[in-house]
């Protein structure tokens, strides 16, 4: 009984942090989450997007839509999802979404933690390679339009960063040139390093 009541009262929070969209659409929620994983934590080759920022969010939803973001499982899976997506309902996703609190994959190589660190906080300057914290964050949390990095899972993340180097999502500023100076090993730390930042302050 106890926890029947505290489950209603989480979903009061959610229904009041999200709006109305959670009672009214949550079939357009299910047909995102059938991919994305319980709470939008992630599910196999489709990434959380719990706790994303909603600006960044709603930015790839039109990118999917005009076919911007053209990375191969954008293209085999995003591109119809967003087809019919209004940009309200975009909006109102996003939104959703960024209220669910994330959870750390926690799943790349703990070996190579520290190495990633390094590169996020200060970069490499002597391979021109600059530092991650001064736009995503301290705690890799993002700001207005730029994501949130921390607890993203490593094949995720490494994915993404290659991609860059391989020309997919040309758009993207200004990924594409800063992500194309990483080596693989360097790119494998900084996937290894992110997946297991927690969030100690979720607001
Ligand atoms: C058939 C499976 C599937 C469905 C349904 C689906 N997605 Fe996705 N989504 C994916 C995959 C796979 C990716 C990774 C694309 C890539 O690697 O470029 C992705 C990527 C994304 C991203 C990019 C996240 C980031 O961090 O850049 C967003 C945003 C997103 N999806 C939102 C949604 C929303 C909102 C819905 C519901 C309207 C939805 N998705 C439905 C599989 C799906
Ligand atoms: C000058 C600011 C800036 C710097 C420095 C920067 N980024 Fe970004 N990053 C962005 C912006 C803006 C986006 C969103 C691009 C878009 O899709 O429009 C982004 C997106 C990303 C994404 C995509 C996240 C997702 O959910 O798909 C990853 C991964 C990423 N950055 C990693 C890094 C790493 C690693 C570094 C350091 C080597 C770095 N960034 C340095 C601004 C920056």
């Amino acid at each position: 009984m106890k926890l029947i009541t505290s489950k209603i009262a989480i979903l009061a929070i959610v229904a009041s942090a999200a709006g109305p969209l959670l009672a009214d659409e949550s079939v357009r929620v299910r047909n995102c989450t059938w991919c994305h994983g319980i709470s939008a934590q992630g599910f196999s080759t489709a990434p959380r997007l719990a706790g994303q920022r909603d600006e960044y969010t709603e930015n790839q939803l039109l990118g999917f839509k005009e076919h911007i973001r053209d990375n191969p499982y954008s293209k085999q899976y995003m591109w119809g999802a967003a087809a019919n997506l209004s940009p309200q309902t975009a909006h109102d996703l996003a939104v959703y979404f960024s209220t669910l609190p994330p959870e750390a994959a926690n799943d790349g190589d703990r070996e190579l933690l520290a190495a990633g660190r390094t590169i996020y906080e200060v970069g490499i300057p002597e391979s021109n390679i600059v530092s991650c914290l001064v736009c995503h964050g301290p705690n890799a949390e993002g700001v207005r339009e730029i994501p949130r990095l921390g607890g993203l899972s490593y094949s995720y993340l490494k994915r993404r960063l290659e991609q860059w180097g391989e020309g997919f999502h040309a758009a993207a500023e200004p990924m594409p040139r800063i992500a194309s100076t990483l080596s693989p090993n360097e790119i494998e730390a900084l996937a290894s390093y992110l997946s297991f930042i927690e969030y100690a302050s979720f607001e």
